[in-house]
């Protein structure tokens, strides 16, 4: 099995985005040494709590102090660009990165955000735009002449790059020989448009994000929110890869979940609640978990049930995380793919604020790569972390 970063990251209001960025970077070089395979970084321009809206930047520095991890922002919220200006800037960090970054897209799911650009509060335009904006980014990324004039967009590739002083009020002047007036910067991706990785996150249960990953052959992302859900987002994209010849394959999954691992349970449970994780549910993800509707799947999962309104911490770790020792945490996973039904490739582990007390944060981390996920068998996956176990 692979384990990769889900880095939002969850911080705590009025931390700096100096001091985000900085916590970010130790811990993509923490997370490369101990053989993460991805390290995803989200895209938020409103919430404090999730606080980096350029995940570009962050990847492109944090690629200059890290030997081997891959980068992608997860997700590019394409709605909320211009997607010609996405396309440009995507392919400039594939570029840069070669054959470590890849990109994720996603619809968003933040009114606030839809509505700071002039878009629909309640998200109506979100997903047509996702599709089309990825029409048009795609586009781009061939460098054939087009035009596009959409539902949302207007682009246009020149025929013949710029004509010389064919815009009226500019004057009109001679190209010499040899002057290269026309040529046009190449900013597709490394490998060219059909070389991109494209991965894409889902929510919902029968995800439409999942849909298009089966129909184009792109990396499904999920966040884990019990089997049910996770199952239906397998079935949609199942039947989609199959409608188009393919055999689909579990390997592909990259799943966000929480993890806290240390030495034994009693410690894990102990500083998950009091530490990082326990601050961001406490304050913030309990009723995100509520809105998004995955919190609830935990419950139905677990032998232990209990009205959603009083999960509390130590049911928390107890049945939502994924808290312990090493092998309670193995334990846990297995039991997630048996009653899921299919063994998913990738455990990306969600990125908290221990930026007062980093170190059993950063432990867990060690743990959870190479004696969590190094021992667990996904066929199909090529975790980095056997060259380390
Ligand atoms: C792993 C993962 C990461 C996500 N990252 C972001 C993000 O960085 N910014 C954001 O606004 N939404 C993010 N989302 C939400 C997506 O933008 C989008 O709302 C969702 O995937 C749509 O799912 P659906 O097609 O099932 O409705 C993320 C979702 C998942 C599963």
């Amino acid at each position: 099995m692979e384990c990769g970063i889900f880095h939002t990251p969850y911080m705590r209001p009025g931390r700096t985005d100096k001091e985000t960025f900085e916590y970010s970077m130790m811990l993509a070089k923490a997370a490369d040494s101990f053989g993460y395979r991805d390290f995803m970084v989200g895209e938020h321009g409103m919430q404090a709590w999730e606080n980096i809206p350029n995940p570009e930047l962050l990847i492109v520095a944090a690629a200059q102090v890290t030997e081997r991890m891959r980068f992608a922002p997860m997700a590019h919220i394409v709605p909320l660009h211009n997607p010609s200006s996405l396309a440009v800037q995507v392919g400039y960090t594939s570029q840069l990165l070669q054959d470590r970054y890849f990109l994720g897209v996603g619809a968003g799911s933040w009114e606030n955000e839809a509505v700071l650009r002039g878009q629909p509060g309640d998200l109506s335009e979100a997903h047509p735009r996702l599709l089309e904006g990825l029409e048009v980014m795609d586009k781009v990324w061939r460098r054939q002449p087009f035009t596009h004039e959409g539902q949302f967009y207007k682009a246009a590739w020149l025929e013949a790059g710029i004509e010389a002083g064919s815009v009226d009020h500019h004057d009109a002047f001679d190209l010499k020989d040899g002057e290269e007036y026309h040529a046009l910067a190449d900013h597709s991706p490394y490998g060219g448009a059909d070389g991109l990785e494209i991965a894409i996150t889902g929510l919902s249960a029968g995800s439409p994000s999942h849909v298009l990953a089966g129909q184009r052959g792109w990396t499904p992302v999920s966040f884990y929110g019990g089997s049910t859900l996770l199952r239906s987002q397998w079935d949609v994209y199942s039947a989609a890869v199959e409608a188009r010849g393919d055999v689909p394959d579990g390997s592909r999954f990259k799943v966000a979940r929480d993890v806290f691992v240390a030495k034994t349970d009693e410690e894990a449970k102990e500083q998950a609640k009091n530490g990082a994780l326990g601050h961001a549910w406490s304050k913030y993800l309990m009723p995100v978990y509520k809105k998004y509707r995955i919190l609830q799947g935990f419950i139905d999962d677990a032998d232990v049930k209990v009205d959603i309104n009083d999960v509390d911490l130590d049911y928390l770790a107890d049945h939502v995380w994924l808290c312990g020792s090493p092998e309670t945490v193995m334990a846990k996973i297995e039991r997630t793919f048996e009653q899921t039904g299919f063994r998913y490739g990738q455990i990306a582990v969600n990125t908290h604020d221990a930026l007062d007390d980093p170190a059993p944060w950063v432990e867990s981390l060690r743990l959870f790569a190479t004696e969590v996920v190094a021992n667990i068998e996904v066929a199909g996956s090529k975790s980095p972390v056997h060259e380390f176990a």
